[in-house]
């Protein structure tokens, strides 16, 4: 397992950390949960990413029965606040208020005293940056939190935020969250150049486009009947963005040039996704435990620097985005 430091910051992660979104507490049995932890702690990944918001409070649930039985200083716990956790004014957004109590919310529900990077899962315009980041630096001196950072935030706000910070004397973000991958290479122009002038982190998810770059959606057919595509509950946001057949074409390309390398057409993208060095780790979400130790290889692949380009040819920035 390779470990990276948290952008600028002394904490090191591992290059692949286990996610929880539409999976803990929510489709994935608990015994499945169990075992990917212990996957994971067996393969020395050692952070393990959720949110407040994820299956109603019930992923933070799981991760916190399980986490309870290791020891608490080998594993990095990251969470996130935003989300609606309720029906009044005040249960969502990045105010004082619902950080707080949010934060005890998850404190609870996650079976621990701290939590090591606690993110702000969306921007709140309704909040100044500055109350924000004078909660988490309350926070951070009350020992519930260690470092603080963002979930898709524009390079614009996290560069008011670092300013923020420093010119009233509180610790900086340290860590993002962005979606990336080879079907979503948008950080790029923008926001991993601020992310790294900046010494912050990027953890990134959806790495494999929901799925769409394991290979396994085939170009004019169904989606496999378990899988995330064929669930209307859980494939809106996938079909919006990923699953047309052009796309699937491109992948079924990108799975020749894994198998030249001998790795699976998941490892590739993983690998693909580290090999940037503004990239910190790859959260991987899984619903087998099959398919965590294929997503874990990947921590350990060298890509050679000519696949790394064929893969990004295969999938060019957007115009859109290209400088
Ligand atoms: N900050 C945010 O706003 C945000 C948003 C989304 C996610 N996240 C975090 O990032 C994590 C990962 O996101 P994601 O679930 O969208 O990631 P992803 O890696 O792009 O997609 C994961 C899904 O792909 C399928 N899959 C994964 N590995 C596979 C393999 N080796 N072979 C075949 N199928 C495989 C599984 O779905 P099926 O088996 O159901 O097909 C799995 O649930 C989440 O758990 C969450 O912690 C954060």
């Amino acid at each position: 397992m390779q470990y990276r430091h948290l952008g600028k910051w002394g904490v090191q992660i591992s290059t692949v950390g286990l996610g929880s979104w539409l999976t803990f507490g929510l489709h994935v049995d608990d015994d499945v949960a169990a075992e990917c932890v212990k996957v994971a702690f067996d393969s020395g990944v050692n952070w393990f990413d959720t949110a407040n918001a994820y299956a109603n409070g019930q992923a933070e649930v799981v991760f916190g029965k399980i986490l309870k039985d290791y020891p608490r200083e080998s594993f990095v716990l990251a969470t996130k606040v935003w989300a609606p956790m309720g029906p009044g004014v005040n249960d969502r957004g990045l105010s004082a208020k619902h950080i707080r109590e949010q934060c005890h919310a998850s404190l609870r529900r996650l079976q621990t005293d701290y939590i090591d990077i606690y993110q702000c899962h969306r921007p709140d315009p309704g909040t100044p940056v500055e109350e924000t980041i004078r909660v988490m630096e309350d926070l951070a001196r009350e020992g519930k939190i260690l470092y603080w950072g963002c979930s898709e935030w524009p390079a614009s706000l996290m560069q008011e935020a670092y300013d923020t910070a420093y010119r009233i004397g509180a610790r900086p973000l340290a860590s993002n969250q962005p979606r990336y991958s080879l079907l979503w290479r948008n950080p790029e122009p923008e926001v991993f150049p601020t992310t790294q002038k900046l010494g912050m982190g990027n953890v990134v998810f959806s790495p494999l486009a929901h799925g769409v770059l394991t290979g396994k959606y085939l170009p004019g057919q169904a989606p496999p009947p378990d899988s995330r595509g064929a669930d209307e509950a859980k494939n809106k946001i996938m079909t919006d963005l990923y699953l047309k057949d052009a796309n699937l074409r491109r992948v079924q390309k990108l799975g020749k040039l894994a198998e030249k390398l001998g790795i699976t057409t998941a490892q590739l993208a993983l690998a693909w996704c580290l090999k940037h060095p503004a990239v910190t780790s790859v959260i991987g979400g899984v619903t087998k435990v099959s398919q965590w130790r294929d997503n874990i290889a990947a921590a350990d692949i060298e890509l050679p620097d000519d696949i790394y380009r064929k893969c990004c040819d295969l999938f060019p920035l957007p115009e859109t985005l290209a400088p």
